[in-house]
């Protein structure tokens, strides 16, 4: 069993949005590993570059050029000399040069190639064989803000959890059932809404925020007596694109309201308060560290998540750990570029009790290594849609897991 590689291929390939993206191919003597990068649409200003100067055939020449010839030969399981040499090749703070998902699209390859060189899925060759625990699915059912157009919501996402749920497969079961259930409630809210979707598959239509959440409460009520047990309600404000720095205000241009970062923070108070919200992500702008910490103190028994906040950064996390702000971290591996970055910015956050959310992005290829990232870093929440043959991908993923671990799965341990 050899895990030397022999051969590394890129090609541009399309994502869910229909734009260019980049996969890699690794060929070990004993082994085969593809992976493809995701692509996001309300991007933090800290995260990795995805692409560089010149974008996907750029990196594809990279990937063959400047890449390929430094790891050939080397051995796919020696993961953080792969990802130290990327970093190498780079030379910059934020892979501006070869481009984070080129680097996202090879780190991930080299892993996926040394699991199957072993005869392992991803998830057991990342994580070791004991590792038995499912995530719980966190789904976008009603959406606006970046992921749709004209008049939809102006937070990004309304979410759901299904807490209650014993195994994943009865909480992707509710999930489904929610978003499907949503469809005739909206079409009642608004007179004009077509059936139309956002980039993740989240229905769009043109209603307020409290609209929003008052159909999924309910919506999530009804499901929860048909199915038997609770899924809670959830948001992604997204507020750095609600954010105008010229006004210093967020502007919310569906409702008609603007708040500034007090009036936000109890705002975002009084709907976790109003709702029983579960989760709430990026309440405030990507650099109000102060914000995070103020509404963290004052908000009980909801996760307050940083995405635009943290971007899967160690540094940034720790100063959030440093002063308390939120308790839980999307990790999204294309926003640090490497396997062993997400790595460390998962284990700080466990370390340090903040929750880690492994997450999709809005623009998704079909590939399915989230799901397994998930399960092998001991995430309690993945976030990666209801619906969409994208989405579905790392739900249907989840699934063969949890069947492939038989009696051994269990759902995670989450305290919030
Ligand atoms: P993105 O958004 O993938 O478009 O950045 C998703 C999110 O904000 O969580
Ligand atoms: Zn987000």
């Amino acid at each position: 069993m050899s895990t030397i590689i022999e051969e590394v291929k890129a090609r541009e390939i399309l994502n869910s949005r229909g734009n260019p993206t980049i996969e890699v191919d690794i060929f070990t003597l004993d082994g085969f590993g593809r992976a493809s990068a995701p692509s996001g649409a309300s991007t933090g200003r800290a995260e990795a570059v995805p692409f560089p100067e010149g974008g996907v055939k750029e990196a594809v020449k990279k990937v063959e050029e400047a890449i390929a010839p430094e790891i050939i030969g080397l051995y796919a399981d020696d993961q953080e000399e792969i990802d130290a040499i990327l970093h190498e090749i780079d030379g910059t703070e934020n892979f501006r040069n070869i481009g984070g998902n080129t680097a996202y699209a090879v780190s991930l390859a080299v892993a996926d190639a040394a699991a199957d060189s072993y005869g392992l899925h991803l998830y057991q060759y990342l994580g070791g064989s004991m590792n038995s625990c499912l995530p719980y699915p966190l789904g976008n059912v009603i959406g606006g803000g970046k992921h749709a157009s004209g008049k939809a919501t102006d937070i990004q996402e309304f979410l759901v959890l299904p807490l209650g749920a014993e195994s994943f497969s009865a909480a992707v079961e509710a999930n489904a059932a929610i978003h499907r259930k949503l469809k005739g409630v909206l079409g009642k809210l608004d007179a004009s809404f077509t059936g139309g979707k956002g980039d993740e598959g989240a229905w769009a239509p043109n209603i307020s925020n409290d609209e929003a959440l008052e159909a999924l409460s309910n919506v999530c009520q009804e499901v929860a007596e048909e199915l038997g047990f609770e899924s809670r309600v959830g948001v992604d404000v997204a507020a750095s694109s609600l954010w105008d720095p010229e006004k210093e205000l967020y502007v919310y241009k569906r409702d008609n309201v603007e708040r500034d970062s007090g009036e936000q923070i109890e705002y975002i108070l009084s709907l976790i308060e109003k709702y029983n919200l579960v989760y709430v992500e990026d309440p405030l702008r990507e650099d109000d560290f102060e914000g995070f910490k103020e509404l963290t103190s004052k908000a009980h028994g909801c996760l307050i998540c940083g995405d635009d906040l943290f971007v899967t950064n160690v540094n940034r996390l720790r100063k959030g750990i440093s002063i308390h702000a939120g308790n839980a971290i999307i990790i999204k591996m294309n926003q640090v570029g490497t396997l062993t970055d997400t790595w460390k910015a998962t284990r700080l956050a466990q370390e340090n009790g903040y929750v880690p959310v492994v997450s999709h992005r809005s623009g998704e290829t079909e590939a399915s290594h989230i799901a397994h990232l998930a399960v092998a870093l001991n995430a309690p929440i993945i976030k990666t849609g209801v619906v969409g043959g994208e989405r579905i991908a790392k739900l249907n993923e989840l699934i063969r897991i949890e069947d492939d671990l038989g009696e051994r799965a269990r759902m995670a341990s989450l305290k919030i």
